[in-house]
């Protein structure tokens, strides 16, 4: 894995930016896995900008979100795909018939699943980006998310809900379950871009650096992908070294 550390949240997001940005101009039709969270929050921002000054396009980008509640119409200022449509795609030029979020209301959850993994598997995921949950969790698998698994309907653990009842009038309103990119989904891109910010990151970001590759805790698989750059500030990072050997 390949670690870029930074000193915070901006730098981060900066350096995420510059990143796609440049997988952006070099490939002719790059198709980028994007995720929703405030980590990425940042990034977004700055591609906004680069956007607006007219220095990056994404006319020729496809893309594809991680996941999205069920249960929420689209249209639900909490579901990911209005999510996106603020924090992003409103303020981009990607064509909309470009843009793939899972459906969360679907009538037939499996069948949407199925459908989504087979678009991910003929556009193919260049760069896959993603947030780093407190307890491991990349997209929405949770711990103990079997590695195989591709695009699936889960169940959000009770801490997922916590972490995510901020969003939401309360922890009762927040969904319980949500369609996800399978870690297998995830392992199929080219190449994949972590990003991790704060202190309350730093436990799981040691995890990570661990050595053990355990579905118990989902981001170690990426020990596992061949392309894997991680961007992390110094306060997601500072239990790196004490933390290393502690897992098992
Ligand atoms: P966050 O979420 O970016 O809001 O911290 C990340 C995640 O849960 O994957």
């Amino acid at each position: 894995m390949n670690v870029i550390r930074v000193p915070d949240y901006e730098a981060m997001s900066k350096r995420a930016a510059d990143f796609l940005t440049a997988r952006i101009k070099e490939l002719p039709s790059p198709v980028i896995g994007l995720a929703t969270g405030s980590t990425p929050k940042g990034m977004y921002k700055q591609l906004i900008h680069a956007c607006r000054m007219e220095k990056i396009s994404f006319r020729h980008v496809t893309t594809f979100n991680l996941d999205e509640y069920i249960g929420l119409p689209a249209s639900d200022p909490n579901s990911y795909h209005s999510f996106m449509r603020k924090t992003f795609f409103q303020h981009m030029d990607i064509p909309p018939e470009q843009i793939y979020i899972p459906d969360g209301e679907a009538v037939l959850l499996e069948n949407e699943c199925t459908r989504y993994e087979s678009l991910i598997d003929k556009k193919g995921v260049d760069v896959q980006v993603l947030g780093i949950g407190q307890n491991g969790h990349i997209g929405f698998n949770e711990p103990g998310t079997p590695f195989d698994q591709t695009t699936h309907v889960t169940t959000l653990t009770d801490s997922t809900r916590q972490a995510n009842a901020r969003f939401f009038s309360s922890i009762e309103s927040v969904p319980k379950q949500a369609i996800t990119m399978g870690i297998a989904s995830i392992m199929k891109s080219r190449e994949i871009l972590l990003l991790a910010s704060g202190p309350h990151k730093a436990e799981a970001v040691a995890r990570l650096f661990s050595g053990n590759v355990l579905e118990a805790f989902p981001a170690s698989v990426l020990q596992d992908h061949p392309h894997v750059t991680i961007i992390v500030d110094d306060e997601a990072f500072s239990l790196v070294s004490r933390k290393e050997e502690k897992y098992d």
